[in-house]
């Protein structure tokens, strides 16, 4: 059923992105570490998690957003790592190890016993960490290039905030340098074309004894794009409701959620950040015609470099995207938050 909001983590429930899927399961059987990119609700966790079930192995998973602080960080990743030792192989040895482990230094903040178990007994299995970007700060990369370097783990990372999880990797200008040229597998995962968006929406009314027109089809994807996260939550309710009340449950939903998104923007930047956001919403794209209506709605000026920072960090946070050379909204319902601010 694939018009349900929960994660999906059955294959059936799950439709389309199947060579991205084959990348990860391949990786998972013999790779090292893989990174799945893209925007909120385009559906990354719920691929993760389709493999991370169908994984046969010890397996943990570490979810960014639960994580309060530094030392909850470690204290987290410690626990995970433990629970994949203990439903590892070697669990039965484990006591035995544990008492045979050398304390010795460490620069890292994971107990020196697992992280020992670890790299000596070369244990297989897979840890995913969603949300990743959310713990650089802590010092992510240095503990990733580490388990790269020495463990026999399969790692999984994922974020939404796109250009932050690239800093992340060493893979843009002033970002992190431990990760710096290690290989790790790509997924980005892109909101559905049209002709993807009707097959999901045409399948998932046929799974719930309803019927889509094509009318409505059109007018689904104008008004709520290819992300699958809004076109799952258009067809949970169309369930209960018709076409254009579900249309507006949806718009009413990526309202709220949307807005507390920008809240959480807003506490780590500043209101001239929103506006940017505002203007691009209202269509205007590039740098010209943004500078210009800011100065005009909200007698904002900004120079060149002040604008490129608020830009660069839309982009770093995917709530916008570059393409070609004008910026748009990499959500389409983002305008629906950003009316609670405007
Ligand atoms: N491939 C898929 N098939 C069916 N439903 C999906 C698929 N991917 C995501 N969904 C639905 O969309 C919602 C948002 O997806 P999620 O995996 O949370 O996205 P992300 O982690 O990128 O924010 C999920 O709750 C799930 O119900
Ligand atoms: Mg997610």
């Amino acid at each position: 059923m694939y018009f349900t909001p929960h994660l999906k983590e059955n294959l059936e429930d799950f439709f389309n992105y199947k060579k991205e899927f084959s990348v990860l399961n391949r990786v998972a059987k013999e790779g090292k570490m893989a990174v799945v990119k893209g925007p909120r609700r385009v559906g990354k966790s719920s691929l993760l998690k389709v493999v991370y079930s169908l994984y046969e192995g010890p397996k943990a998973w570490l979810d960014g957003f639960s994580v309060r602080n530094e030392k909850h960080f470690w204290d987290l990743l410690e626990l995970k790592l433990r629970e994949l030792l203990l439903s590892s192989s070697i669990k039965q040895r484990l006591k035995d190890i544990l008492s045979r482990v050398e304390i010795q230094g460490t620069s890292f903040k994971v107990n020196v016993q697992v992280d020992s178990i670890l790299e000596s007994e070369k244990v297989e299995g897979l840890l995913v960490i969603d949300e990743a970007q959310l713990l650089s700060y802590y010092g992510l990369a240095r503990w990733l290039a580490h388990a790269y370097d020495h463990y026999s783990l399969r790692i999984f990372i994922s974020g939404s905030q796109v250009g932050l999880l690239e800093k992340m990797l060493g893979r843009s200008k002033g970002g992190e340098t431990p990760l710096k040229g290690r290989l790790i597998e790509e997924v980005a995962l892109k909101p559905l074309d049209f002709t993807k968006t009707r097959i999901y929406l045409i399948e998932g009314c046929a799974q719930i004894g309803k019927n889509i027109s094509e009318s409505e089809i059109k007018e689904v994807y104008e008004n709520v794009g290819g992300l699958i996260g809004w076109l799952t939550y258009y067809g949970y309710y169309r369930k209960f409701y018709d076409h254009s009340y579900s249309l507006q449950k949806v718009r009413e939903k990526a309202s709220e959620i949307v807005a507390e998104e920008l809240e959480n923007l807003l506490l780590a930047t500043d209101r001239s950040y929103l506006a940017v956001l505002y203007a691009i919403s209202k269509g205007f794209n590039h740098w010209g015609s943004i500078k210009r209506f800011l100065e005009i709605e909200f007698s904002l000026a900004l120079s060149d470099s002040a604008l490129k920072r608020r830009l660069d960090k839309l982009c770093d946070f995917s709530l916008i995207e570059k393409k070609e050379r004008v910026y748009v909204l990499a959500d389409p319902l983002l305008s629906e938050g950003l009316k609670l601010f405007f």
